[in-house]
C-alpha cells in the first residue's frame, strides 16, 4: 500500500498549545500514522503563548496568504512533534495570532475569530503550495478548519490542490463558529455558497456547517457520538446536515498516547506503579492528599476531577450533589479545573466548607492533572454530552475508576460494574440529574468499603484496557484511503 501524504490543520496541538482533548488527539495520532509509514505533517497557529524551544527554526521565505483585500504575510516556524520526526509548522502573524489565547480572551470569544481561522485555513494551503508538497488528504479539526474543504471545492478547485481529499473531524458539535458575513469576502469565497444548504445558518456564516457540507469524508471521535449527533436531541441544530451526509460519516474512537500516559514511566509522579505493583499508587494518593491539604487517610476513597468547567461537563450536578455527598459519605474530593466563573466560585466555597476533605485548584496545570489521575480512587465525569472524553481513559490506565454518565464516548469506553460478576471498569449512570450522580458516587463509595475484592478486580480490568492509538490509527488510514478514492476516483495503491 502506498504511503499517504496527510496534512493535519488544527487550532491546538499538544505539547505546544492545549485547551482540551483536541490537542491531545492531534499531538498523538500523527505519530502513530508516521509509524505506519505515512508522510504526516501538522499546521497550527503560532499564538503568543505557544511553547517554543530551541528546535524551532523559521523557514527562509515568508508565506503570502491570499485573504482580505491584499495578500497578508506569515512567518512559518518548523519543528517536530516531540519523540517523532513528524514536521509541525506554526504560522506567525501579528494581527491574527500574537495574542496569547486560542479562542477566547478576557472578554469572551475573540470577535475576529472568523478572520483568524480563515487565515489559518488559507495559510495551510499556501504553505503546501510553497513547499511543493501536495497532500493526498487534509485532515481538519472542528469549526476553525471548516472553511478549508470549501476553499478546495471552490476557489482552489482548478489548482493542483483541487484533487486533495479532505477529512473533517468533529470534536465537539456544540461549538460551531458562528461568524459575520464579512468572512466570505475575507476568505475570497463565492457568495453563491451563502445558502441554507451550505454556509448559512440564521443569517450568519456557520463554519462548522461549511466543513460538514464540503469535506470529502466526516469523522467524529466515538461511534456513539456519531449516532447521537444525527438526532434532534444531540445534533445542536446540525442533525439534518449530518443525516444528509450520514453515508460519509464515521465514528472512530480516540486513542490515548500510552507512552506519555503510562503510570509505570510518568516522570511527573512522585512514585510509579503498574497493575502488578500498586504500591506507588498509594504513594501518589498520599502526595495528592498532602498537596491539597487533605487529611492523610489512606483508607478513605478519594474522588478526583480534572475538567473544563463548562455546562457540557455536568459539573454543576456535582456542585449541587456536594452537600449530600460530603455530609453523608466518608469520602474526599479533589478538583482541578477552570472555566465558568460561577462554578469556579461554587467549588472555592466547597473547599472552605469541607476543609481537609475537599481540595480545589482553579486553573490549568498539566502535571497536577496527572497527579490527580494517579492518586485518586475514582474519577468523576457527569458529562451532559461527551464526544469522546480522554480523561476517563487516562483514569483507567492509572487505576482510577471512572464514575460517568452514559453519553457519547463514555458509553464506548467505560463498562458498568455488575455486583457479584467479574465485569466492569467503572460506574455508569443514565440520567443527567443530581440524584443519579449522588447515588452512583454512593454506590462507588460502598463498593470501595464493602467489596474490596471486587473493587480490586475493577481496578485490574480498568488498567488492562488497551486504549492506545494503534488500532484507531489504522481506522483513520482506511478513512483517508476512502476519502482519496472518492475525491480522485482511484484507490491509492
Ligand atoms: P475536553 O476536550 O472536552 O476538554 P477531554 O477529556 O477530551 O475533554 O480532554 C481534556 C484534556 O484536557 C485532558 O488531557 C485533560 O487532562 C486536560 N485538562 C482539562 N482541564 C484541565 C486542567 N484544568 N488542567 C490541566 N489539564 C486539564
Ligand atoms: C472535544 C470533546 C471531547 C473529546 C476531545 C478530543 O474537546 O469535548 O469529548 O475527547 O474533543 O476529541
Amino acid at each position: 500500500m502506498r504511503a499517504l501524504k496527510i496534512l493535519f490543520v488544527t487550532p491546538e496541538v499538544e505539547p505546544f498549545v492545549k485547551i482540551g482533548g483536541l490537542a491531545d488527539m492531534v499531538g498523538a495520532l500523527p505519530k502513530d500514522l508516521a509509524k505506519l509509514g505515512h508522510d504526516v505533517r501538522v499546521v497550527c497557529p503560532a499564538y503568543g503563548s505557544v511553547k517554543r524551544d530551541e528546535t524551532w527554526h523559521p523557514l527562509p521565505e515568508p508565506l503570502g496568504v491570499e485573504v482580505g483585500a491584499a495578500v497578508q504575510w506569515a512567518r512559518t516556524w518548523e519543528t517536530v512533534l516531540p519523540g517523532s520526526t513528524v514536521p509541525a509548522y506554526f504560522l506567525e502573524n501579528h494581527d491574527h495570532f500574537a495574542r496569547p489565547e486560542v479562542y477566547t480572551g478576557p472578554w469572551g470569544a475573540h470577535e475576529d475569530n472568523d478572520m483568524r481561522f480563515a487565515f489559518l485555513c488559507r495559510g495551510a494551503l499556501a504553505l503546501c503550495e510553497q513547499l511543493g508538497w501536495i497532500p493526498d488528504v487534509i485532515h481538519g479539526h472542528d469549526w476553525t478548519t471548516g472553511l478549508l474543504p470549501l476553499m478546495l471545492n471552490t476557489t482552489l478547485r482548478d489548482t493542483p490542490l483541487g484533487r486533495t481529499a479532505t477529512v473533517f473531524t468533529i470534536h465537539n458539535l456544540e461549538h460551531q463558529g458562528w461568524s459575520p458575513m464579512r468572512v466570505v469576502d475575507f476568505a475570497r469565497l463565492p457568495w453563491g455558497e451563502i445558502r441554507r444548504d451550505a454556509l448559512e445558518s440564521n443569517g450568519m456564516v456557520n463554519l462548522m456547517k461549511a466543513g460538514l457540507c464540503h469535506a470529502t469524508k466526516i469523522s467524529t471521535v466515538s461511534p456513539t457520538y456519531a449516532n447521537e449527533i444525527r438526532t434532534a436531541d444531540g445534533g445542536f441544530g446540525l442533525d439534518s446536515v449530518l443525516r444528509f451526509r450520514a453515508g460519509d460519516l464515521v465514528g472512530i474512537l480516540n486513542g490515548i498516547d500510552d507512552e506519555s500516559w503510562d503510570p509505570a514511566r510518568d516522570r511527573t509522579l512522585p512514585a510509579n506503579f503498574s497493575a502488578a505493583a500498586l504500591a506507588g499508587k498509594a504513594a501518589c494518593k498520599a502526595k495528592l492528599q498532602e498537596r491539597f491539604g487533605l487529611e492523610s487517610k489512606p483508607g478513605v476513597p478519594l474522588f478526583g476531577v480534572v475538567s473544563r468547567l463548562a455546562s457540557q461537563k455536568g459539573l454543576d450536578l456535582l456542585a449541587e450533589a456536594l452537600p449530600a455527598v460530603m455530609d453523608r459519605m466518608n469520602v474526599q474530593l479533589v478538583l482541578l479545573g477552570n472555566g465558568d466563573s460561577r462554578l469556579e466560585n461554587t467549588f472555592r466555597w466547597a473547599r472552605e466548607a469541607y476543609r481537609g476533605r475537599c481540595g480545589v485548584q482553579i486553573g490549568f496545570d498539566g502535571n497536577l492533572a496527572r497527579l490527580i489521575q494517579a492518586g485518586s480512587d475514582f474519577f468523576v465525569m457527569p458529562s451532559r454530552s461527551e464526544p469522546c472524553g480522554l480523561t476517563q481513559m487516562y483514569a483507567m490506565r492509572y487505576g482510577t475508576l471512572p464514575v460517568v454518565r452514559a453519553t457519547g464516548g463514555l458509553v464506548d469506553t467505560v463498562q458498568n460494574f455488575a455486583e457479584g460478576q467479574p465485569v466492569g471498569t467503572g460506574f455508569v449512570f443514565g440520567d443527567a440529574t443530581v440524584d443519579a450522580l449522588r447515588d452512583t458516587i454512593g454506590w462507588a463509595c460502598a463498593t470501595y468499603y464493602d467489596r474490596p475484592v471486587e473493587f480490586a478486580g475493577l481496578r485490574q480490568r480498568a488498567m488492562a484496557q488497551d486504549f492506545s492509538w494503534r488500532s484507531s490509527a489504522t481506522h483513520y488510514v482506511d478513512l483517508y484511503r476512502w476519502a482519496v478514492q472518492s475525491r480522485t476516483g482511484t484507490l491509492p495503491e
